[in-house]
C-alpha cells in the first residue's frame, strides 16, 4: 500500500495533457461484449477501474490485448455468463454487462455491483429496463440472475435521467428486435461518446444527447477502431488544483463545452478563465470568495467534482453551501478536511462551508475516488505537509496524477506506506 506525501503551498502552473475518459471507457467496455470481430481503443487510459474491467472480460472468454493506449478486444467467442463476486464487486459497471451478456447469450449471473460508497445506489432504473425488454431477471442470493430468449425493443420511460442505466439499455438494445425508446434519458456526455461507438460498430441510435433515445435494433454488431475521448473529470480536477493553488493551468486536448458549469462557477469565485478550440486555462491572482453551488445531472454542475470543489472553498472567503442532489452520502471527504483546519458541517443534503485563511498539512485518509482527489486539491493548497492514505482509490480514476502534479510544480510524492510509516515513527520517537 501506498501514500501521497505532499508539501503544500506551491502555486501549480503549465500545461497538462488529460487521458481517456474513465466513465465513456467503462461503458464502452461493456458495449465491446455486443460485437463480432477485433474492436481496437485508442487513448485507453491507464487507470485502474477500467484494468479490472478488462480482467473481467476476460473471465467470459473475450480475447483482450494491451500495448499502451492502444487495447485490442475480441468478444467473437464470448463463452460465459456468469462472474464470481470478487471480480465483480469492485466496480459499479460491472453490472452493464448484465444486458450485453443477455443480448449474446441468452443467459447472465453476476453478483450485485460495488464501486465507490457514496450513496445506496439502486439498480431498479436498469432491472426495469431489461425487464421491459422481454427478460426475466432476479436477485437470487445476492446474484442478479436473468434469462431471455429474444430481447425485443420496448418503451422505458427513467425516474431520473440515470447515465448508468440509459448507457447500459441503449447498448442492450442495439440487438433486440424492434425499436427502443429510452424517455427521461440522461444527456451526459458519455451517454453521447458510448452512442458514437454503439454507431461505430453497426447500432441505429438516434437522440443520444437529448433526453429521448430512440434506439433500432441490428442483428450483428462488428467490431470497429474508435478513439477514447479525454476524461472531463480529471480535466475540471487540475482546473480547480490550480486555482486553489493561486496558481494557472491549462488543460489541453479536452471540450470546453464540458466544463462550462465549472469555469462559470470559478470565475463566479473569481478565477480568471480563458478558453480554446480543444484547452481551458483558469488562473487565480486572489483569495477566492465563497459561492453556492449545486449538483445536477449534465449540464449541470457535475457531483463528480463537487468534493475537490469542496476542498476549494474551504480557504476561501466567507461562507460557501454545496448541495448535493444526485448522491445521498457523498461526504465521506468532509471529515477528513476537517482535520486539516477546514470548517465544514453537513446540514440535510448540503454542506456548510465557513472559510478558513488557509488549511494545515495533516494525515487523512481518502474516502473514496473523488473525496481523494479532493484531499490532494487541500494537500497541495495547505500550509505544510499532508500523508493521503487509501490512494488506490484515487488510481482508480486519476491517470499519472503525481507525475502531473509534479510537472506542473506540485511537490507530491507517491511513498509505501511502511516506509512512511516507518520514518514517522522514527520521528515521533525524537520528539518525544
Ligand atoms: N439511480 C437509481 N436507480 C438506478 C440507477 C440510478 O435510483 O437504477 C439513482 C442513483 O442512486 C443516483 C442517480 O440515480 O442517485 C444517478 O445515478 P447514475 O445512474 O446517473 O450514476 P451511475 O451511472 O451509477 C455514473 C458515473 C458516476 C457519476 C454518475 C453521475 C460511471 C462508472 N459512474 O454513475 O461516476 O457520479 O454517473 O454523473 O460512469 C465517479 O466517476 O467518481 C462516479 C461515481
Amino acid at each position: 500500500m501506498n501514500v501521497f506525501r505532499i508539501q503544500g503551498g506551491y502555486p501549480l502552473n503549465g500545461e497538462v495533457p488529460i487521458g481517456g475518459s474513465k466513465n465513456a471507457t467503462l461503458a464502452i467496455l461493456s458495449a465491446v461484449l455486443m460485437a463480432k470481430g477485433e474492436t481496437v481503443l485508442t487513448n485507453f487510459p491507464n487507470i485502474r477501474d477500467v484494468e479490472v474491467k478488462l480482467q473481467l472480460l476476460e473471465k467470459f472468454g473475450v480475447r483482450v490485448e494491451r500495448e499502451g493506449a492502444t487495447v485490442r478486444i475480441d468478444a467473437t467467442h464470448l463463452n460465459g455468463y456468469e462472474a464470481d463476486e470478487e471480480s465483480v464487486r469492485p466496480i459499479r459497471t460491472s453490472f452493464y454487462l448484465l444486458g450485453p451478456l443477455l443480448a449474446r447469450q441468452g443467459k447472465a449471473r453476476l453478483p450485485a455491483p460495488g464501486g465507490c460508497k457514496i450513496g445506496t445506489r439502486p439498480v431498479d432504473f436498469h432491472l426495469k429496463g431489461l425487464n421491459l425488454m422481454g427478460a426475466n431477471v432476479e436477485l437470487n442470493g445476492g446474484v442478479y440472475e436473468g434469462q431471455v430468449s429474444q430481447l425485443r425493443g420496448a418503451t422505458i420511460y427513467l425516474d431520473f435521467p440515470s447515465a448508468g442505466a440509459t448507457q447500459h439499455l441503449m447498448t442492450t438494445a442495439a440487438l433486440a428486435d424492434g425499436i427502443t425508446v429510452i424517455e427521461n434519458a440522461a444527456v451526459e456526455p458519455e451517454v453521447q461518446i458510448l452512442a458514437h461507438f454503439l454507431q461505430a460498430i453497426g447500432a441505429n441510435i438516434e437522440g443520444a444527447g437529448t433526453s429521448t433515445i430512440t434506439i433500432q435494433g441490428v442483428r450483428e454488431l462488428r467490431g470497429r477502431e474508435f478513439r477514447l475521448p479525454e476524461d472531463r473529470i480529471q480535466a475540471a480536477t487540475y482546473l480547480m488544483m490550480g486555482a486553489a493553488t493561486r496558481g494557472d493551468v491549462t488543460v489541453k486536448g479536452v471540450l470546453p463545452a464540458f466544463q462550462t458549469a465549472l469555469v462559470s462557477k470559478l470565475v463566479e469565485a473569481g478565477a480568471h478563465c480563458e478558453e480554446g478550440h480543444d484547452w481551458v486555462r483558469v488562473w487565480a491572482d486572489r483569495r477566492l470568495t465563497g459561492i453556492r453551488v449545486k449538483t445536477m445531472p449534465y449540464p449541470g454542475f457535475p457531483t463528480d467534482i463537487q468534493q475537490p470543489m469542496a476542498a476549494l472553498l474551504a480557504a476561501a472567503d466567507g461562507q460557501s453551501v454545496i448541495e448535493e442532489t444526485i448522491y445521498e452520502a457523498r461526504v465521506g471527504h468532509i471529515s477528513e478536511l476537517n482535520r486539516m483546519g477546514a470548517r465544514m458541517r453537513i446540514e440535510g443534503r448540503s454542506t456548510l462551508i465557513e472559510g478558513v485563511p488557509a488549511l494545515q498539512g495533516a494525515i487523512v485518509e481518502a474516502p473514496d475516488l473523488r473525496g481523494g482527489a479532493a484531499l490532494v486539491l487541500a494537500g497541495l493548497a495547505a500550509e505544510g505537509e499532508t500523508i493521503v492514505k487509501n490512494i488506490y482509490w484515487i488510481d482508480r480514476g486519476y491517470e499519472a496524477l503525481e507525475d502531473n502534479l509534479a510537472a506542473l510544480g506540485g511537490t507530491i510524492e507517491r511513498v509505501s506506506q511502511a516506509e512512511w510509516e516507518a520514518s514517522h515513527s522514527a520521528y515521533e520517537t525524537r520528539l518525544n
